[in-house]
């Protein structure tokens, strides 16, 4: 339901005339749940669930309800808790200074609300400790993770892009195994790696990460960064489009915003437009000016440009390879002056 509104009402963020309207959908549909596509204020929230009869879900409880499904590596699981404690203890503090001040009111103080409420709020941040630091711990076992493979010198590629872009459905396709892939948003919240060679026995390794969204709540912003952090380190990103989206351009710029934030940037890309056979194109590579791979335009479902895409990777390992092979000029000079 469209609502055009000035600003959002203090009490339930509609208007009350939309609330009356409202309440007459729910109670037409019967329905269980309303999802508002907004941030509630705790106080919306629990004044929208009494008016309207109905569970009340607003959009950073909608995205940790889902995250909730779908993260599937201990690192995902501890992370969507944490930002649900996070979420839930935010509402506590604020719902008991709302009470506070009712009991002021009334001319009392304490009460035993008051005292469960800190018992809750107590539990929840030695909850929340204990998650941080088994994060941290996680965390540092996977950098050693990380140090290693790159010792042992394997390229790694990183397939980032907006949710629905068809990631997943690409590094199955490149990969030939069967991990999630599903027409829903955040099929993947973890990140997963497998080998996938390019190029007779050239091999790079895989990996697929979450999905990127616009007006990611900010509480959520962290648990999403890290579970991205592998990119920051990988040799390439394959920026992943789903070029028959109508807005695929702006998808794009918030996908570069993000990999901006998270210093991603600096990790050379490649652009991958996918779904070439929902707009009927066919499979493409685009080069600047300088014979250097800009795009490469594939369909993940059908395989078409899957070659294309292959050799535009090994490519990018040669090119790698040679410019790591070459002398450091810099340092030459520096140490014969
Ligand atoms: P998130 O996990 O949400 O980030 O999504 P994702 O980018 O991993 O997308 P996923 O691979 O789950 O694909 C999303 C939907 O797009 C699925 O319904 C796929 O079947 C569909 N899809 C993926 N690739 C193609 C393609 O080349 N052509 C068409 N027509 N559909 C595709």
């Amino acid at each position: 339901m469209p609502v055009r509104r000035e600003r959002p009402d203090p009490q339930h963020y509609i208007g009350s005339g939309k609330v009356a309207q409202l309440q007459a959908e729910v109670q037409a549909a019967e329905a269980g749940v309303v999802i508002f596509d907004v941030a509630l204020s705790p106080a919306q929230q629990r004044n929208l669930e009494r008016a309207l009869g109905a569970w009340v879900l607003d959009r950073t409880a909608l995205i940790l309800e889902i995250f909730g499904q779908r993260a599937k590596s201990r690192e995902g699981k501890l992370q969507v808790e944490l930002a649900q404690l996070e979420h839930l203890s935010t509402r506590l503090v604020r719902g008991w200074t709302h009470l506070e001040r009712q009991r002021g009111g009334l001319g009392k103080t304490g009460g035993p609300g008051e005292k469960q409420i800190e018992l809750d709020r107590r539990m929840i941040a030695s909850r929340v400790r204990l998650l941080r630091d088994r994060l941290k711990t996680l965390h540092r076992q996977r950098r050693t993770q990380r140090r290693a493979r790159t010792r042992r010198d394997v390229y790694s590629v990183s397939l980032v892009g907006y949710t629905n872009a068809g990631k997943s459905t690409l590094f199955n396709a490149l990969t030939r195994a069967s991990s999630y892939a599903a027409d829903q948003l955040f099929a993947t919240l973890d990140t997963t790696s497998r080998r996938c060679f390019v190029a007779g026995d050239l091999e790079v390794v895989l990996s697929d990460t979450v999905g990127f969204i616009r007006g990611l709540p900010h509480q959520l912003v962290e648990a999403f960064k890290s579970t991205l952090e592998e990119s920051v380190e990988a040799d390439l990103l394959l920026h992943v489009v789903d070029a028959a989206a109508p807005n695929f351009d702006a998808q794009m710029a918030e996908v570069q915003r993000v990999l901006q934030e998270i210093g991603a940037d600096r990790v050379p890309q490649l652009t991958v437009y996918n779904k070439i056979d929902a707009i009927e194109r066919a499979p493409t590579v685009e080069r600047d000016p300088y014979g250097r791979i800009l795009a490469v335009s594939v369909s993940a479902m059908t395989g078409a440009g899957l070659d294309l895409l292959r050799a535009a990777m090994a490519e990018c390992v040669r090119t790698s390879r040679a410019g790591a092979s070459l002398p450091d000029f810099e340092s030459a000079a520096a140490s014969s002056a």
